[in-house]
């Protein structure tokens, strides 16, 4: 039952949770006029404390094509957190006008905080260099829309996998699936967390190898999944510029995988995929943005439990 339920974690719904919501996301994504009216008279709070495109935007798009409004702020600076509000009288106060929040924030954590003090569910819309779960969902989507399975593959993820909360959400997801492996490309200093590599990786026995070059492990890849080096998460501002361009995936690149491989990519993209590689069949990372959309449609109705 996920009706009232919060997703702050990817590992907080079963796997036939997971399921549940992938199935009605792709009876969605195939007649959307079916489910046009399913969230008449609900709101739909998004509380964003960092920027955001794709995920406050289809998040607001799935709610309005769902029949339901949306209410919130973009920037924290158009709120009363400017004046000092904390966030637990936000999410207090937001609850008493929406009927489900979706929030972001720069801290670690901070939407564990929120569902403490809400009495609407609370969706993690990215925290900090934490997790991305409903970036997981729609990546779970995508690849099983496309691969037919989420079982039985090798992913790379490329680039900035310290950082990066989309890679560490969907590690997590695809290590509950049989006889994934995992190949992780990066820089020495924007490795894997510790945490995800002992709680999640050895802990389940999953395969994965560390490696720092791109080109020598293309071709045994089922997914390349690569990640923008996060600025934002930077310390100091030399040691981003030293390591911005460690990969740039472009079409000698491409020529080297196997012509099943697909490309994702969260987005925002910076130069880490050349323009060119978007001509290229095997590049789904503008079909995963749209999944998005359809998996944050079937997750609000799943925790508003009107399906
Ligand atoms: N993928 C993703 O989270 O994109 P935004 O930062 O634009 O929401």
């Amino acid at each position: 039952m996920l009706k009232g339920r919060n997703l702050i974690d990817p590992m907080d719904f079963t796997l036939e949770e997971v399921e549940e919501i992938l199935n009605l996301a792709e009876n969605i994504s195939k007649k959307r006029e079916d489910y046009a009216h399913l969230c008449d008279g609900k709101i739909l709070a998004t509380l964003f404390y960092e920027p955001s495109t794709r995920t406050r935007l289809s998040f607001e798009s799935a709610m309005l094509r769902l029949g339901g409004k949306v209410l919130g702020f973009s920037e924290p600076n158009s709120s009363s957190v400017s004046k000092g509000e904390t966030l637990a009288d936000t999410v207090r106060v937001v609850s008493c006008y929406s009927d489900i929040i979706a929030m972001r924030h720069p801290k670690e954590g901070a939407p564990i905080v929120a569902a403490d003090y809400a009495s609407v569910p609370i969706i993690n819309a990215g925290d900090g260099g934490h997790q991305h779960p409903t970036q997981t969902l729609a990546d779970l989507l995508t690849i099983r829309s496309i691969k037919g399975k989420l079982s039985n593959l090798t992913i790379g993820f490329c680039g900035d996998l310290k950082f990066g909360r989309t890679v560490h959400s969907l590690i997590k997801a695809l290590s509950r699936y049989e006889n994934n492996k995992f190949i992780l490309i990066s820089p020495k200093e924007l490795q894997i967390p510790q945490y995800i590599k002992s709680e999640i990786l050895e802990k389940n026995n999953i395969e994965f190898t560390q490696v720092e070059n791109l080109e020598q492990v293309i071709n045994k890849l089922d997914i390349l999944y690569m990640t923008r080096i996060q600025k934002e998460r930077f310390n100091n501002e030399e040691d981003y510029l030293r390591l911005k361009d460690s990969y740039i995936l472009d079409k000698g690149k491409m020529d080297r995988a196997s012509k099943d491989m697909i490309v994702l990519h969260p987005l925002p993209r910076v130069n880490e995929i050349d323009y060119e590689v978007d001509k290229d069949e095997r590049a789904c990372y503008f079909k995963q943005a749209q999944y998005g959309m359809y998996a944050r449609m079937a997750l609000i109705s799943k925790l508003l439990g009107v399906i």
